[in-house]
């Protein structure tokens, strides 16, 4: 099984990225996986610029030639995808919106066969983009996972380290197990 990671959060090591940890220990509890990771923030990626040239294109390629070339690559051979990311004004960052957006080039061919896993730091609110990859993966024949992590605490009003969120944690490893076990 062939993995893609793509790390939404500006800030690495943090909740987001360790949400994904557990769940990639959790796949590889079984055996190695080849896991290919790529922290948004750190590429060059335009956003898309809506010519729609992919969509008339004989391979459906996309028309901006940046890093996302190398996330294209990747998504090719990748079984996996793993979309790690914090809520931002209730929705993906910014860096992971960029990318999905560009994604368009690769919808042309549908994204059947392709696990999607999609991981969410959050802490107020999350529907909005669950809800989101909810609504699109019957249309697209993607096989849909999601676990979401709540980093603050309502009750006393300040952040959780994400440390703290073992029942998530958890949660995220048994996903990876599970699809590690099964795939
Ligand atoms: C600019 C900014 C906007 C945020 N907007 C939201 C939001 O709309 N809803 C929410 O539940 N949390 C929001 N948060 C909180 C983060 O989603 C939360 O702290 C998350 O666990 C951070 O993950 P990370 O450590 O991987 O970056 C926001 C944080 C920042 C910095």
């Amino acid at each position: 099984m062939n993995v893609l990671v793509l790390h939404g959060s500006p800030r690495k090591n943090k909740n987001s990225d360790t949400l994904a940890d557990f769940f990639l220990k959790g796949l590889q509890s079984n055996g190695k996986r080849r896991i290919r990771h790529f922290y948004l923030n750190d590429l060059k990626i335009k956003p898309c610029q809506g010519c729609l040239h992919c969509s008339m294109a004989p391979e459906h390629e996309c028309s901006i030639s940046d890093d996302m070339g190398l996330i294209y690559t990747a998504y090719k051979e990748a079984d996996l995808i793993v979309f790690t990311t914090p809520m931002y004004w209730g929705y993906m960052t910014a860096q992971m919106k960029t990318a999905f957006d560009r994604m368009e080039a690769l919808a042309w061919q549908g994204f059947a066969g392709k696990i999607f896993v999609v991981l969410i730091t959050y802490n107020f609110h999350c529907q909005s983009t669950l809800e989101f990859f909810q609504r699109i993966s019957p249309f697209f024949k993607i096989r849909l996972h999601y676990i979401s992590c709540r980093t603050y605490d309502h009750i006393h009003h300040h952040e959780i380290p994400v440390a703290d969120c073992q029942a998530e944690l958890q949660q995220a490893y048994n996903l990876g197990k599970t699809i590690g076990a099964t795939e």
